[in-house]
C-alpha cells in the first residue's frame, strides 16, 4: 500500500484538483484506490461524488484512531456508477470523507501522539496486508499544520503542487525544508515524490520564465508532464465527474497527463524512497 499526501502551503493551487485527477487514472488503470479527504473543507469528497449512508467521516476516525474501522467507514466514489467494466469485477475506489470535524486537529503545536492518529488507522487497517488498496491518496489542507503534518507521518510520499508563479514557487522551496525538518524528526521513510507543475499556461512568457526557475531549482523533482489551465476544469468537477470518463479532446488530452502523472508519482517516488534507504 503506497500512501502519498498531496500538500503545498499555498491554497488554491489545484491540490484536490491533482488529488482527483490521480484518482481519475488509478480508477481508469484498475488500481485499488482510497482518497483521504483530510481538508475540512471536503472539495475531494464532494468532487467524487459521495453518498454517504452513516459512515464516519475522517475527523470523527482520527478523535477515535485507536478503534477506528476505516473498512466500516469508507464510501464508494460515486464515480464508480458510470465507470465502463464491461463485465469484469468493478474497481475499488473509496473515499475516507472530510468534514469541517477534522479541523480541530488543524493546531500549529500538535504533539508527537497525535500526530500519529492517521498513521494507526491505516496501520491497523493494513494488518496482514489486508487493506484492499494498493495506493491511498491524502488531499491536506493549505498549510503545514497538524492536519498536514498528521497526512505525512502516516505517507512515504509527498507529492508538491505549485503554479509557475513568484510566490508559489518560494511557497514549494519553504515546503521541500519543512518536509526535510519533518522527515528527520518524525519520519525517516518520507521523501518527496516530486513536485506538480499546475496551471501552467504555454503562451504566458511568465510561466515559461517560472517553469525554467523550477527547473533549476528543483531538478528532478519538478515531475513531467505539467497540467496545463484548462477551460472546464471547473465544470467537470462541479458535475463530480473523473475526467477520464469526461468526453471531448481536452479531457482526454489531460487524462493521459494524468496517466503520465501517476505513473511519475509512483515510479519516481519508488526511486527515491530506495535511495534513501540506500
Ligand atoms: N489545471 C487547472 N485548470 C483550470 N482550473 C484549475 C486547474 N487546477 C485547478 N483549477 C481550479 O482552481 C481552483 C482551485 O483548485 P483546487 O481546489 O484543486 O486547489 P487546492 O490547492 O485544492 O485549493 P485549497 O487550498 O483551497 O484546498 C478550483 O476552482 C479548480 O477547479
Ligand atoms: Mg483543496
Amino acid at each position: 500500500m503506497q500512501v502519498v499526501s498531496i500538500s503545498s502551503l499555498k491554497g488554491g493551487v489545484g491540490k484536490t484538483s491533482v488529488t482527483l485527477g490521480l484518482a481519475s487514472a488509478a480508477l481508469a488503470a484498475g488500481i485499488p484506490t482510497l482518497v483521504i479527504d483530510l481538508d475540512p473543507h471536503a472539495d475531494a469528497t464532494t468532487g467524487l461524488g459521495v453518498h454517504p449512508s452513516g459512515q464516519l467521516d475522517i475527523g470523527r476516525m482520527i478523535k477515535g484512531s485507536r478503534k477506528a474501522d476505516l473498512a466500516a467507514n469508507v464510501v464508494p466514489s460515486g464515480w464508480l456508477a458510470a465507470h465502463k467494466h464491461d463485465g469484469a469485477p468493478l474497481p475499488v475506489l473509496d473515499v475516507a470523507m472530510g468534514s469541517a470535524f477534522s479541523g480541530i486537529y488543524d493546531r500549529p503545536d500538535l504533539g508527537r501522539r497525535d500526530l500519529r492518529r492517521l498513521a494507526t488507522i491505516l496501520a491497523n487497517a493494513d494488518r496482514d496486508g489486508k487493506a484492499p488498496y494498493q495506493l491511498v491518496l491524502i488531499d491536506c489542507p493549505p498549510s503545514l499544520n497538524g492536519l498536514t503534518r498528521m497526512a505525512w507521518t502516516a505517507s512515504s510520499r509527498v507529492l508538491l503542487v505549485a503554479e509557475p508563479g513568484l510566490f508559489s514557487v518560494a511557497g514549494t522551496q519553504r515546503t521541500l525544508r519543512a518536509i526535510e525538518l519533518f522527515r528527520t524528526e518524525f519520519a525517516p521513510a518520507l521523501v518527496p515524490a516530486g513536485i506538480v507543475a499546475n496551471r501552467v499556461r504555454s503562451g504566458s512568457n511568465e510561466h515559461t520564465y517560472r517553469l525554467g526557475e523550477m527547473k533549476t531549482m528543483f531538478g528532478e523533482l519538478l515531475l513531467s508532464p505539467t497540467i496545463p489551465e484548462q477551460a472546464n476544469w471547473q465544470q467537470i468537477q462541479g458535475a463530480a465527474h473523473p475526467i477520464h470518463q469526461w468526453p471531448g479532446d481536452s479531457a482526454r488530452n489531460s487524462s493521459a497527463l494524468f496517466d503520465k502523472l501517476l505513473d511519475s508519482v509512483l515510479t519516481q517516488g519508488a526511486t527515491r524512497s530506495r535511495l534513501h534507504r540506500g
